[in-house]
Formats: C-alpha cells, structure tokens, sequence
C-alpha cells in the first residue's frame, strides 16, 4: 500500500470517537518501534518528521525508511511534516514525497498566519497533499524557543481561520505544552476543554490536533532519575484527558517526548546492568521495544485507534 493522507483517517477517527496517534521518528528503531506496536495493534498510523529530524537523520534516509514500514506492515500510514517553519520547509516535503504537511504560523500575527498558510494550502492541494494549520501557541519549549505562557486559542478566531485559509485540520491550545515539563511543581493539570468544545461546535466534524500530548509517564521518569539522570518535576498530561479530547472534536495527537523518555530509561537502565556492553545493538534492542510499548500503551489507553487500519 502507497502513503495515505489523513483524509480518510481523520474521518473515520471523528465519526467513531477516537484519533490517530502522530509519532514522531529520527531514527530506524524509532521507526521499527512504532510500526510493530501500529501492526501487533491493527492500528492507522502518522509518522511525523520535525526540521530538526531532517537535519539529524537527512529527508532520504527518514522516506526510505518510511517506505520500509510500508512494505514490510502493509498498515495505512501517512507522512507528515511536524512544525513546517515556512512555505519553503513544505513545498521541499511535498515535492519530496510527504503525503501532509503542518505550516506553523502561530508565531505570527493572525493575518499573517492565514497568508502563509493558504500558499501552503494551494500548493498542497493541487498535488493532494493535506494540510495542518495552527492557531494559539502553546507553552513550553519548541525548536530552542521558550514560550513562557499558553496563548488560547480564540474559537471565533479559528472558525475564520479554517474558513480564510481551507486547511484540512487545526492545532489549537487548550493547554498541553511540548517537552517534559508541562505543569509547574503543585499545578493540578488541566485542560480547556470549554475551547474545544466551542471550536466543535463551530466546525462540526472538523478535524482538531493536539500538540504537545505526552503525559510524561511516571515510572520511565523514575527510571531516569534512578540511573544519574536529572528530570526533576517531569510532568505530563493525564492519559484520561485525552482519551476524552479524543473521543471529542481531537483526531491527531502528537507524541514525541514519551518515546524519547522511553528510549532513555531503557538505555540507561541496560547500560547501569550491562556496564561492558559496547555493541549498540545490545542497548537499541530494548530500547525499540521500549518504544513498541510506549505506542502499545497509548493506542491502547489514549488514542482507541486500535483494530482500526
Ligand atoms: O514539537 C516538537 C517535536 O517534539 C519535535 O522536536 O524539533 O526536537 O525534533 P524536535
Ligand atoms: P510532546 O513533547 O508532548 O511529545 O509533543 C510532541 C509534539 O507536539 C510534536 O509536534
Ligand atoms: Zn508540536
């Protein structure tokens, strides 16, 4: 089977109340890690790929290794650019074979986001490839940037914007945040939910994505604090807040951190018991089966995309 776009997926996902786990991947056991879970679970699947993925790992290697999974799980998966800075970053990953793209104009002014984001969109569209839009920003660490508080989104604001631009799905903020740290030491974690529910009201049976969805899970934090890590006061965002987003207007949610942190209490674990390995297949194994696990445990407890490829 070729890449699919999220068309299909994301229709399924909002009429049957669940959605679509977006992973994102820099490597091949990264990969291979979410591919096994996706296959063992029967689930559809977005593979995303960030500017700085691109940069480690180059565009080639990361679409061959794409269409490796294709071939060797035959599961419908889609191929989709995280964070596109600019037209440039997405007119490179749609000509270069990306079945979606995100352009990321949150940072700018409202008139400027929906500009870019239509050039984005007609480019896109005339060679079917769909896009993700973004309004509001979200706090926390992204691309080195520190943004120090949530900017909600404004659900007038992203009817207008879905109206304006003709984007096939909108990122909103209602209170997730990238990396580890999403909530401050004591801050009971929550989510505005009164937002997405506006905003689906406002455009029904359109598709809405979650950013920064890891829920930073407790016991891989353990992990790497016991074995000479440093991650104190890690915390995430509760799986059952976004079964519910899920089960809601929400059909894609991203998830990187909670493989990173996976893959890093793995390796440090096997490498504090197995202090003369040097052979990086000996750590990369459970490291993969780390990540097969992580995605296991979010199809599973969060996305309810299971049996659904
Ligand atoms: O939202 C950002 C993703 O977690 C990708 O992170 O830019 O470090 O690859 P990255
Ligand atoms: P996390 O940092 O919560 O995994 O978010 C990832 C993300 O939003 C990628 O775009
Ligand atoms: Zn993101």
């Amino acid at each position: 089977m070729p890449l699919v776009t999220t068309t299909e997926m994301f229709k399924k996902a909002y009429e049957n109340g669940y959605a679509i786990g977006a992973f994102n991947v820099n490597n091949m056991e990264i990969v291979q890690g979410i591919t096994e879970a996706a296959l063992e679970e029967k689930a559809p699947l977005i593979l995303q790929v960030s500017a700085g993925a691109r940069k480690y790992a180059k565009h080639v290697y990361l679409i061959k290794l794409v269409e490796a999974a294709l071939e060797d799980t035959g599961l419908p998966i889609a191929l989709h650019l995280d964070h596109g800075a600019d037209f440039e970053t997405c007119k490179s990953c749609i000509d270069g074979g990306f079945t979606s793209v995100m352009i990321d104009g949150s940072a700018h002014p409202f008139e400027e986001n929906i500009a870019v984001t239509k050039k984005v969109v007609e480019y896109a569209h005339d060679r079917g490839v769909v896009v993700e839009g973004e309004l509001g920003q979200l706090a926390g660490v992204e691309d080195d940037v520190n943004v120090e508080s949530h900017s909600y989104t404004d659900p007038a604001q992203a009817e207008e914007f879905v109206e304006k631009t003709g984007v096939d799905s909108l990122a909103i903020a209602i209170g997730t945040s990238h990396g580890a740290y999403k909530f401050k030491p004591g801050q009971k974690p929550q989510l505005r939910f009164d937002i997405l529910e506006d905003v689906k009201s406002r455009l029904p049976g359109f598709p809405i994505v979650l950013h920064g969805a890891s829920s930073v899970i407790p016991e891989f934090v353990e992990i790497v604090n016991k074995y000479g890590g440093a991650m104190p006061d890690a915390i995430g965002i509760p799986e059952d807040m976004l079964r519910q987003a899920a089960k809601s207007a929400v059909c894609k949610i991203n998830i990187d951190s909670d493989l990173r942190l996976a893959m890093t209490a793995t390796i440090r674990e096997h490498m504090a018991n197995h202090p003369s390995d040097f052979d990086p297949r000996q750590y990369l194994t459970p490291a993969r089966d780390a990540i097969r696990g992580m995605v296991k445990r979010k199809i599973v407890n969060v996305l309810g995309c299971g049996g659904k490829a």
